[in-house]
């Protein structure tokens, strides 16, 4: 990925974002969804797409890649990608966070953090325009890659003084989290299950799902491509673990184009994802 310009930053408030934030879902449509292999350079985009992730696997096992490889970012990449990702990682049902009832709030596999700050700048935001002065809020973000932590400890800033950000190091697929049960408000989890294999995407649900008093967010996948794990069947997977009230919607990783890519930096082919909110 190159450094970003002005003109990268300016290409991506075109997609709207700042008037409407879920743009995203509004975006999506399954004529869409077939008609974006039409678009020479999104099938180009997508065999180079696929190949990359093909060498990724028979170069670098799942333990280097994520538990221990140093991946060190510059502030100017992680504020694009934080933007850029605003795409397919909408605030779908995040005024709930804001609410003051809500004082733990976990991101799980939470990588450089820029997620984590949208989220708590979200919360920020909603107070502001409630005129509301604010309750204490700890945001938790936790990750297996310890330069990752590294990063978001260094990249996020608090918007608010009252919401306070912390980043640790765990692995919620080998261990209990050092939580006790629905010790968080809600957990989010973006990214994540479709990296995993089936049994350690459970323990990973399971370890949420003991951890969420009150709901989770969670953005996943849902094309195939090499080492990723598509679930369409994940609202089911949610209500075995008592969350009752799915909100799951369709998107892509990028705004619709029949031509070229509306992303001036073409990070990944317009992928198919879903995002979900699933309460109790
Ligand atoms: C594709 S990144 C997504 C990061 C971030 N949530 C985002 O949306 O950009 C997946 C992250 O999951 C983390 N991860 C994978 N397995 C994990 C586990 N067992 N426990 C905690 N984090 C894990 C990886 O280290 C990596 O940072």
């Amino acid at each position: 990925m190159r450094v970003p310009t002005d003109e990268d930053f300016a290409a991506l408030r075109t997609w709207g974002l700042d008037r409407d934030p879920l743009a995203s879902i509004k975006d999506y449509t399954e004529l869409k969804n077939q008609l974006r292999w039409i678009n020479p350079q999104n099938r180009d985009a997508h065999w180079a797409y696929v190949k990359r992730r093909e060498e990724w696997i028979e170069q670098r096992n799942f333990d280097h890649y994520y538990r221990v490889a140093r991946k060190p970012i510059e502030r100017a990449k992680w504020e694009y990608l934080k933007q850029r990702k605003a795409w397919y990682t909408p605030p779908l049902e995040w005024d709930r966070f804001a609410a003051a009832a809500v004082t733990r709030i976990l991101d799980l596999g939470c990588g450089d953090g820029d997620v984590t700050q949208r989220v708590m700048d979200h919360i920020a935001a909603v107070w502001a325009k409630k005129g509301y002065a604010g309750h204490d809020v700890e945001v938790v973000g936790i990750d297996l890659n310890e330069s990752r932590v590294e990063n978001a400890r260094g990249l996020v800033v608090s918007p608010h003084p009252r919401i306070r950000a912390s980043f640790a190091t765990g692995d919620a697929v080998k261990e209990q989290l050092p939580y006790r049960a629905q010790h968080f408000d809600y957990v989010l989890n973006t990214g994540v299950l479709e990296i995993l294999e089936d049994a350690p995407a459970e323990k990973m649900l399971d370890e949420i799902g003991r951890l969420a008093a009150k709901g989770v967010y969670i953005e996943d996948i849902v094309d195939h491509y090499p080492g990723g794990y598509p679930r369409e069947h994940l609202p089911s997977w949610l209500n075995a673990r008592g969350f009752m009230e799915v909100k799951r919607f369709f998107e892509f990783s990028e705004p619709f184009a029949l031509e070229g890519s509306l992303d001036p930096l073409q990070l990944w082919p317009i992928i198919r994802e879903q995002v979900l909110f699933a309460g109790r």
